[in-house]
């Protein structure tokens, strides 16, 4: 499959990594300082998390990250995106920064420089210190000016050897599905706080790329947000306004304040909450990004659904598509669709697929390989979505591998695995996927190419 990949179409310089987040697979939960986030008393309630599984030991990252790096270098990628835990760094959220937390990024950032991987940094991925949602969390202002301290005091440590950083991991999940849907932390079902709380996470983006430039002058900042594209199940007009509807909800919600509109009038409507806004929000919200981050797995096809939940478009399973393991549609065209929109529609001017990935039931060999024929078909799939996106004018500059490990997949548990490198969770043994090999081959041959 690499043969017949448009190599040329991308750059010479073009960003191929591999992405996890802290939660996911440090482990170390109560080690060196660190206090427990609302993913910790999230996966800690019983019946929250798929086998009561938690983020206790995860893949131990936080002991084995030499021999990750290591993988990483097996790989072929040139960068890393991570993300740093906030209750590590600053374990009460505002309160005083534990210097072992900090010391760890510090080691980390400087072993994936020696290994030649460039990291790329998340400073938030959802694990909110359990001390700040004690007190509000998203559904308060304070929440946003704490994460711009945090992003500070992280800049100004690692913003000498760390350019490229993002602000916020997915807010929409952290928003919606942890405050309206309640399937993941802080497990709220609640219209307002879920809106309080979208508002607030993208004031504290405008507020982190502030701060981040300010600590670390020469920072790249850039926003991750996850998308999918929004079909109407019928010509219905009923249908075709669930469309409308859920592509607010999904996608313009996120990108219309970033990119300067405001939020847009017919979902504050829909929504019928009152903003938290005050007076050059907006404008801190479009602080100008140096880079887009998409993150990307599946399309969703909807119907009106009056009666249902906002936005009131529940999702049509169509018959007769190929789903991966989490019940997610493939569709490889629709990350085409997502980045060209960015360009065009948005004016994105630097793009990155900072996630894309499967999870697939693998089975283990009797010699230990993992043959995952399927999940090496869904990312070379989605490699070529990108060649066709860049041959269309999308700045694509970079291509993140969701993931790098098998690890925690939040209300999952264990159970689904993204990995382009198996874990066994028992042994904490690592093995390379033949999706990781297939990777790895993508990666040489571009480079061959431009060589
Ligand atoms: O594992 C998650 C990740 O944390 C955020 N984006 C989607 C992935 C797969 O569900």
């Amino acid at each position: 499959m690499s043969e017949s990949l448009d190599l040329a179409a991308f750059p010479t310089d073009f960003t191929w990594g591999t992405a996890t987040s802290a939660y996911q697979i440090e482990g170390a939960a109560t080690e060196d300082g660190r206090a427990p986030s609302i993913w910790d008393t999230f996966s800690h309630t019983p019946g929250k998390v798929a086998g009561g599984d938690h983020g206790d030991v995860a893949c131990d990252h936080y002991h084995r990250w030499p021999e990750d790096i290591a993988l990483m270098k097996r790989l072929g990628a040139d960068a890393y995106r991570m993300s740093i835990a906030w209750p590590r760094v600053m374990p009460v959220g505002d309160g005083p920064v534990n210097a072992a937390g900090l010391d760890f990024y510090d080691r980390l950032v400087d072993a994936l420089l020696d290994a030649g991987i460039t990291p790329n940094i998340t400073l938030y991925h959802w694990d909110l210190p359990q001390a700040l949602q004690d007190r509000g969390g998203w559904t308060v202002r304070d929440t946003a000016e704490h994460l711009a301290d945090y992003a500070s005091v992280v800049a100004a440590r690692l913003g000498d050897r760390v350019t490229r950083w993002a602000t916020l991991n997915e807010p929409l999940c952290s928003a919606w599905i942890g405050h309206l849907e309640g399937r993941m932390a802080p497990g709220l079902t609640d219209l307002t706080a879920a809106v309080h709380a979208s508002y607030h996470l993208l004031l504290a983006h405008g507020l982190a790329t502030r701060a981040i430039r300010a600590a670390a002058p020469g920072a790249q900042v850039g926003l991750v947000t996850n998308h999918s594209p929004v079909e109407a199940a019928s010509t219905r007009p009923g249908d075709i306004a669930a469309a409308t509807r859920m592509d607010g909800h999904t996608n313009r919600w996120w990108l219309d304040p970033v990119y300067g509109r405001g939020f847009p009038a017919d979902m504050r409507e829909l929504y019928g909450v009152d903003l938290p806004e005050r007076a050059g929000d907006l404008a801190t919200i479009a602080a100008p990004l140096d880079w887009h981050g998409l993150n990307y797995y599946f399309p969703v096809t909807v119907t009106d659904d009056p009666l249902g939940p906002v936005p009131y478009a529940r999702e049509v399973r169509l018959p007769d598509v190929p789903r991966t393991g989490m019940d997610w549609q493939m569709d490889a065209g629709g990350l085409e669709a997502l980045l060209l929109r960015l360009t065009d529609d948005y004016g994105v001017r630097e793009l990155y697929v900072t996630e894309n990935g499967s999870a697939f039931p693998d089975t283990v060999s009797p010699d230990g390989s993992v043959h995952d024929a399927d999940r090496a078909r869904y990312l070379e799939q989605h490699v070529h979505a990108c060649a066709r996106a860049i041959r269309k004018g999308a700045p694509l500059a970079g291509y993140y591998a969701w993931s790098l490990l098998d690890n925690f997949e939040w209300a999952y548990g264990y159970d689904k695995r993204f990995g382009l490198v198996h874990v066994d969770y028992a042994t904490q043994a690592r093995t390379v996927k033949t999706s990781g090999l297939r990777y790895a081959e993508i990666i040489r041959a571009h480079r061959e190419h431009h060589a």
